[in-house]
Formats: C-alpha cells, structure tokens, sequence
C-alpha cells in the first residue's frame, strides 16, 4: 500500500497528538508532534531569560535560533517519540502551563516558523508521516493526501488538559487553563504568519461527544478509505 502523509490540525487541546499516535503507531508511520518543537524554542527563550511573563526579548531568541538543536528520540517503552532540546530531554518541561502561557507570542514569530517549518518538511520527505498542529495541512504539506481538522468545545478541551496536567502532578486550576485554552485559540488563528485555518481540503471533525475509541474507528476507517484511493 502506498504511503501517505497525514496532516490533523486543530485548536489547543483537542487530542491531535491522541489520535496521531495511534494512527502512526497502527499504520507504522512516523509521529511528529510539531507543537513540541513550538514548545521546546520558548523552553529555551525562557531558560536565557529571553522570555518571561513581562519580558519578550525576540530579537534575542531570533539571533540565538541557530544554536537551537531540536531532535526526536524514539523512547520504545513509551511508543512515541520525546522532544530533546540541545541533547536534553525536555518531553515533560515543555508540557508545563508555564510554557503553555508563552508559547502563542513565541508561534507567532516568523523566523521561528521558518526553521521549524523548514525542518517539519525534512521530517515528511519520504511520506509515512503522520504530523499534527496549527499549519500542517496549509503550510507544512499543503499537498498532504489526507487532511483532518479537530474540534471541540473550548470546555471540554480545557477539562481534558486540567484532568492531564492534575494527572502529572501539576499544581494548576481549571480556570486558569481554561483562559490559557481561549488565549492561545486567539492568538493562534488571529497570527499574521500561518494562522490556524481549515484547509480548504480538511475533513473536519468535531470530537465533544466522541469516545476515544469511537474517534479512532471513525479516522482510521477514513484513513484507510483515503490510501485505497490513491493507491
Ligand atoms: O496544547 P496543545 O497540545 O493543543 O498545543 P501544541 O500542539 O503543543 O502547540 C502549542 C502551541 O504551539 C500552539 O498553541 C501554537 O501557538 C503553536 N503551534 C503552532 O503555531 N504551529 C504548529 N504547527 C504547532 C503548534
């Protein structure tokens, strides 16, 4: 069967990196998580103290990207890769709500989209490539065989990030993720550089009232529809 490319953009929250997982793991694609290479840039930013709640030294960050190595390891005991920022494994830092908080003004540079962008395209080359984010289906491959678009209420989303970060031990309240939820939707589909749109080719699926396995039934089968097709 040929391989394909799979693009699932979406507003914060809404389980992309969920449902890429297991459509890469099930299909033995590759899993790209582009927000965490978002998310490992303003980890840094903020490491230098480039970035901070009243600090936004972008000129810094964009003369510094060059020194900004952004690897992938694949951790089989988990089943998905984990983000590494100049050697070190930072999967779990960069999930915080502190990062959550900056990452929008750090997604909204364009001298960061362009390196990230440039290296998310390396990464699909050779197809079989499963990535999620704001622009994969506009910017990153707007010629991707299949594009999905993921949607949930700003509630819903905001529940399962609070139940996830509770989860992980995580000192935050539903209120404040809530607003973090609205902010980024904001920013992210207001941005002059890629904004978040539907692509004009996007199936787009709202998963509120879905189950997860309810959900993954209803892509894979459309996956599988769409590579039997271009095959
Ligand atoms: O919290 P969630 O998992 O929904 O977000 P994420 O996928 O980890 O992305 C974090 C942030 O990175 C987003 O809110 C965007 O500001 C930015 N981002 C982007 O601009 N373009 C992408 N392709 C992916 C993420």
């Amino acid at each position: 069967m040929k391989k394909i490319t799979i693009a699932i953009d979406g507003f914060s929250s809404t389980g992309k990196s969920t449902i890429a997982k297991q459509l890469a793991n099930k299909l033995h694609y590759v899993y790209v998580d582009s927000g965490a290479m978002y998310r490992a840039v303003t980890l840094y930013a903020m490491q230098q103290g480039f970035i901070s709640k009243n600090v936004f030294n972008f000129d810094k960050l964009i003369s510094d990207l060059p020194k900004i190595n952004l690897i992938f390891k694949f951790n089989s005991a988990l089943g998905f890769a984990e983000m590494y920022l100049n050697g070190m494994n930072v999967e779990n830092e960069i999930r915080s709500l502190e990062v959550s908080k900056l990452v929008s003004k750090v997604a909204e540079i364009s001298e960061v989209r362009r390196k990230l962008v440039e290296q998310q395209q390396q990464m699909g080359i050779h197809k079989g490539v499963v990535m999620d984010g704001r622009d994969i289906g506009t910017v990153v491959f707007p010629n991707a065989e299949l594009k999905l678009f993921i949607n949930a209420s700003a509630e819903k989303r905001a529940q399962r990030r609070f139940e996830e970060l509770i989860k992980r031990g995580d000192k935050v309240t539903f209120d404040e993720i809530f607003k973090n939820v609205q902010y980024r939707d904001h920013i992210d589909s207001t941005r002059e550089d890629s904004p978040l749109i539907i692509a004009d080719d996007a199936i787009e699926i709202d998963n509120s009232d879905m189950t997860l396995e309810e959900q993954f039934n209803n892509i894979y089968k459309i996956t599988l529809d769409k590579i039997n097709e271009v095959s």
